[in-house]
This record gives structure tokens, C-alpha cells and sequence, in this order.
């Protein structure tokens, strides 16, 4: 959460980083603010709101090829103009923007800065003002801000700029992630490349607790202590054409669109030379070495992780656990002899995810992450990645790269198990094939939005088997982004005290996907009925029944959750825009969420 951006070369910095700060508006949106540096000094230029309201408060006659920029999902302090980043110190010479946590501020405050006044309620005002508190001890701007970032604890990605020198951007990171972007003349930082693709497809990760002297022609990257690191280049494999939203009206439309073809990539990237699904050699031997597996993840991803554990409990026949990774670290269950963890995050960055792989890798145990994204932080700290193969996911509300998690823990369940039982690539072919027949018809599910949720205050999505698990997702997308209060529910459990809260015209969603199981839900869907309930009934062909509100096409029974999914996602997407939310930035999220 928070997006920051910095360029340092020949160009005017304003337009570069503004148009940075828009690709990074899905990590937080609640502020944003540039600081740029030229002849007169520093000009800081922040606002409330989106980048479109900075961009209306910019002082376009200041040119400046130095600059730094920031985007703001609020942690301390609430979001307004006061709190909005870059931050100065009292003597304006230093300017800085941060994402992350400092959880010792107070203390540091206390310690050095009791006679400075500060002007934000932000962690991050304190950075800035230690900075100045030891350059007036007579420290050089490289000491004040490595003696600064020796007593900072939590997680940060810093840049920093000195009024008293335009040649340098002085960068850091730990626990928060940041990248090097190197070009012909000019260099630039960014919480992720896809921020800075339209200057650079060569980038530099940094690691924790490495500082970074960032200057238009040159760099230096450098631990606390002072030893340099040398770390060549990467080039980034995205598309710029993958993070523009082109003529849809909004990413997550877009996303949902691309699911047919994500599920078919996916099986290309993990055919063998046979045109076989597997997955590699040493990834497949951690698990087959593992006497249980632990799947850490959180939210969307969770949702995925519980069907993930359906696949190889009984695809594979391993025993799996399931854990929501904010509780793990701090609750954690009696451990097997020979565990292997599991991390599922579509971003890689999820830091509650991250704090549980720290302690497990202290513990001595081996991790295998699988995420959308090549080289982010759980992916180069756990032991074993797996890619999802999405593409750049932008819209905050998940919905590709559930489709891809599934996906992907399908296939390694059934490369693991070794099973010619069916043939996956075909069944997965024809789950794409019925995705795109939802997503072909998607306008009706406006019908649908309007008969259902037009003015509804709550619903409810009820399910059993894998639909119990999509019901969770389906709850989750709706109340994310169009704020009706939704919850996912195993069918047969209602009864035990939720069906208290249905009364006359409470929109009840059931999914009817599992045979063995359809003639209970539908039970369930009568009890609700019965109570006043208006229902909305998902099913799949095979089992669908005349007054069904969609039926969608038959996949294999255990890829039912990437069909049936699909409908919930449009039913939130049209719900959110009949109430007129914003889709793609829903109130009070951010997609990457970096703390804890
Ligand atoms: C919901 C959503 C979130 C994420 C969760 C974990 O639509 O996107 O619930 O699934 O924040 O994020 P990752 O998968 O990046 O670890």
C-alpha cells in the first residue's frame, strides 16, 4: 500500500512522475503529492483525493528534472492535505516520501525530537525530521540518513531529497518493496515496474536494509554499513499494452474478459515437451517430501487456497491446512513432522503472508510461493516459486488471478499425484470455453443486479462442497466494491442462526455446481424462500431446474469453482456500478497491501 515513484535525468520530472504515480494508484488513493527539485529550490505540490486532483493543483510553469512522488493508502494519520506525502523537515531542506510502518515513531520522536515540531500526525514526518536532527549534528546528508534508517524499525521504501543537492535521490528499502529503474541518461525508483514501463524495461532490485545513491548518469547501491553491492539489470516481461485499460470502461471488466485466455495460457507455461501438464522437478519433490502441506494466504487468494486444498487432498491425497496468514504467525497450529508452506498471493508483496514466511524460515521449514509476480518479495524469499501467468492484475477486486490460482493448484495437484485419471488439459480447455460463454453473455447479469440488488442493504451467497468455498469469494468481490453487506455461507449452516437475519426480499445467491449436493442447497434455498427470501439461483447444466435465474455450462466437477465464480464476479461488477461505486478503486483499499 502506498506507491512511491522518483526520477532523476534531463527531462522535465513532473510529467514522468505523475503519469508514474497513475500506474501506482491501485496501492492506495486516499492522498498523492510530488516534491520536485530545480534551480529555485524544492516545490512540493500535494492534495487530497486521486492523482487527477494533484494534477489540478501542480504548478505547471516548474520545471524540474529531479523528483519524487507518492501515493497514499492512509495508515497514521487520516487522509488529508496535512498528511499527504512528500513530508519536509522544519527547514524545508529535506523531503521525503515513504511507504510502510515505522512502529518505534513515538519512541524515536520522544528520544530526538522533542523540540521539533512536527506538522502531520504521519510515522513518516519523523524520517524527515531525524534526517535534519543529524545533519545539525554535523552529519553529511548520506550519515544523517543511514544513522536515520539504523533506528527505524517496521518496513519502508524511502526516497529523499536534499535542497542543498540536486545531483542525488537518496533511496531505501526494508520490507517494503521498491525497484531500480536504469535508462540512457536518467534513472528511477518505483514500488513496481509497471509504474515506470513507459521509461524503462530495465530495472535493479534492491534488498532490505540496502540504501541506494541515485543520480541521472550513475548509481551506487549500498549496505547500512557501507559496503557496496554490484546487482546487474533485469528486463521487466511485461507488456505496456498488459496495464492499459484500452477501451474498457474499467480494469476490472477487462480482467474478468482475459480469464478465458488466462486459463489457456496457464496450461501452455506448464506443458512439458510432451505437451504434458507438470510442474518442475524440485518444486514436485518438496511436495511429494512434505507430510502436510500449510497454505498461508489472505483474502481472494485464501478463498482459492481452501479449493486448492480439495485438489490435493483429493487429487494427491497429502493433508493440507489452510491458514489466513494475518492470524497464523501470532496463533500458530501444532506443526508436522515434514511441513512444506505454501504461499498464495497474487501480488507477492501481502505483507501479512510475509511476516509468516519470515517465522517459518527461522523455524528451519521450506516455503513454495506461487504469485502473479516474477521477483516479488515472497517469491525471492520463499525456497520454490511458482508463476500464475495472469498478467499485471490492476483492478483492486481480484478476479483473474483467482481464476489463474486455481488453476495453477489443479495442475500441481495432479502433476504430484501422477494421475491419468482425466485428462486436466482438456478439462481445463473446456472450463475456459464455459468461462467465455458467461462472459458473453454478461449484460444479463445487469438484469439480474437490478431484480436482485438494486437498493438491498445485505445478501447472502449460499453453497456446499466447492461451492461453499466460491460462495466466500462471491460474498467477499460484492461487499468490496459495491459496499452491500454480503457473507458466503455453507448452505446446510444457515439454519444454525444466520436464517434469522433473512427477511421478505433479502437476496439470497446460491450456487448449485455440486451433484452430490444439489438437492440439499436447493433444500436450503426453500427454507430461505419459505422466510421471505428473494433467490437467486446459479446452476450448472446438468442440474439446473426450470426458474433458475443462470445456468451455466457444464465443466469437470472439479473445476466447477472457475465457472462458477464467474457470475458472482459480474453480479459485484454490475451491482457496483448500478450503485454508482468505483469499481476499479473501491473505498478504503488498496490492492497490495503492505502492512500488517
Ligand atoms: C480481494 C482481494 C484481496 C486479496 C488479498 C491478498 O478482491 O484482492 O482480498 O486477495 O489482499 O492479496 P494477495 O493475493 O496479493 O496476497
Amino acid at each position: 500500500m502506498c506507491g512511491i515513484v522518483g526520477y532523476i535525468g534531463e527531462l522535465d520530472a513532473k510529467e514522468i512522475l505523475l503519469q508514474g504515480l497513475e500506474k501506482l494508484e491501485y496501492r492506495g488513493y486516499d492522498s498523492a503529492g510530488i516534491a520536485v527539485r530545480n534551480a529555485d529550490g524544492v516545490h512540493v505540490f500535494k492534495e487530497k483525493g486521486r492523482i487527477a486532483d494533484l494534477r489540478g493543483v501542480v504548478d505547471t510553469a516548474v520545471v524540474a528534472s529531479t523528483g519524487i512522488g507518492h501515493t497514499r493508502w492512509a495508515t497514521h494519520g487520516v487522509p488529508n492535505f496535512k498528511n499527504a506525502h512528500p513530508h519536509a523537515s522544519n527547514s524545508q531542506r529535506f523531503t521525503i516520501v515513504h511507504n510502510g510502518v515505522i512502529e518505534n515513531y513515538h519512541h524515536l520522536q520522544e528520544e530526538f525530537l522533542t523540540d521539533v515540531p512536527v506538522k502531520s500526525d504521519t510515522d513518516t514526518e519523523i524520517i524527515v525530521q531525524l534526517v535534519e536532527y543529524f545533519s545539525h549534528e554535523g552529519m553529511t546528508t548520506e550519515e544523517a540518513f543511514c544513522t536515520t534508517l539504523s533506528k527505524l524499525e517496521g518496513s519502508y521504501a524511502i526516497a529523499l531529497l536534499d535542497a542543498n543537492d540536486a545531483d542525488v535521490i537518496y533511496v531505501a528499502k526494508k520490507n517494503s518493496p521498491l525497484l531500480l529503474g536504469v535508462g540512457k541518461g536518467f534513472n528511477v525508483i518505483a514500488s513496481d515496474a509497471m509504474a515506470m514501463l513507459s521509461v524503462t524495461d530495465h530495472f535493479i532490485e534492491l534488498h532490505d536494509k540496502e540504501i541506494v545513491l541515485l543520480h541521472a548518469k550513475s548509481l551506487q547501491i549500498k549496505k547500512l554499513d557501507g559496503t557496496r553491492v554490484t546487482r546487474a539489470p533485469y528486463k521487466a516481461e511485461i507488456d505496456l499494452s498488459d496495464i492499459e485499460k484500452g477501451t474498457y470502461p474499467h480494469y476490472m471488466l477487462k480482467e474478468m474478459d482475459e480469464q478465458p485466455a488466462v486459463v489457456r495460457r496457464i496450461t501452455q507455461k506448464y506443458e512439458d515437451a510432451c505437451g504434458e501438464l507438470t510442474i518442475d522437478a524440485t518444486v514436485m519433490n518438496a511436495i511429494k517430501a512434505a507430510d502436510r502441506l500449510y497454505i498461508i494466504a489472505a483474502g481472494t487468494s485464501y478463498h482459492a487456497s481452501l479449493i486448492g486444498k480439495q485438489y490435493f487432498e483429493k487429487i494427491a491425497g497429502i493433508p493440507v491446512e489452510v491458514h489466513i496468514s494475518s492470524e497464523f504467525g501470532y496463533n500458530m497450529p501444532l506443526l508436522s513432522k515434514n511441513p512444506l508452506f505454501i504461499f498464495i498471493s497474487q501480488s507477492g508483496e501481502t505483507a501479512d503472508s510475509r511476516q509468516v514466511l519470515v517465522k517459518i524460515k527461522e523455524l528451519g521449514y521450506k516455503a513454495l510461493t506461487i504469485t502473479n509476480v516474477q521477483g516479488s518479495t515472497l517469491s525471492r524469499e520463499a525456497h520454490y516459486t511458482l508463476l500464475l501467468h495472469a498478467g499485471p492484475e490492476i483492478a483492486v477486486a481480484s478476479t483473474k488471478a483467482y481464476i489463474a490460482q486455481v488453476t495453477v493448484l489443479a495442475i500441481v495437484a495432479y502433476a504430484v499425484a501422477g494421475t491419468q485419471d482425466i485428462d486436466l488439459k482438456k478439462e481445463l480447455g473446456i472450463a475456459a470455453n464455459a468461462i467465455q460463454t458467461i462472459i458473453d453473455h454478461k449484460e444479463d447479469f445487469q438484469k439480474v443486479v437490478e431484480d436482485f440488488l438494486a437498493t438491498t442493504r445485505n445478501a447472502f451467497f449460499i453453497g456446499r462442497g466447492m461451492d461453499y468455498f466460491v460462495s466466500m469469494e462471491g460474498a467477499l468481490k460484492l461487499k468490496e466494491i459495491s459496499y452491500i453487506q454480503a457473507e458466503g455461507f455453507a448452505g446446510g449452516e444457515l439454519k444454525h442462526g444466520t436464517i434469522a437475519l433473512i427477511e421478505d426480499g433479502t437476496p439470497v445467491i446460491a450456487l448449485v455446481t455440486q451433484k452430490e449436493v444439489s438437492l440439499n442447497i436447493r433444500g436450503n434455498v426453500k427454507e430461505v424462500v419459505a422466510r421471505g427470501a428473494y433467490p437467486c439461483i446459479i446452476s450448472m447444466e446438468g442440474m439446473e431446474e426450470a426458474g433458475d435465474t443462470v445456468v451455466i455450462p457444464q465443466v469437470h466437477p472439479l473445476l466447477t469453482p472457475l465457472a462458477s465464480v464467474v457470475p458472482t464476479q459480474l453480479i459485484s461488477y454490475y451491482a457496483a456500478l448500478y450503485r454508482g461505486c468505483d469499481v476499479d478503486k473501491p473505498r478504503n483499499l488498496a490492492k497490495s497491501v503492505t502492512v500488517e
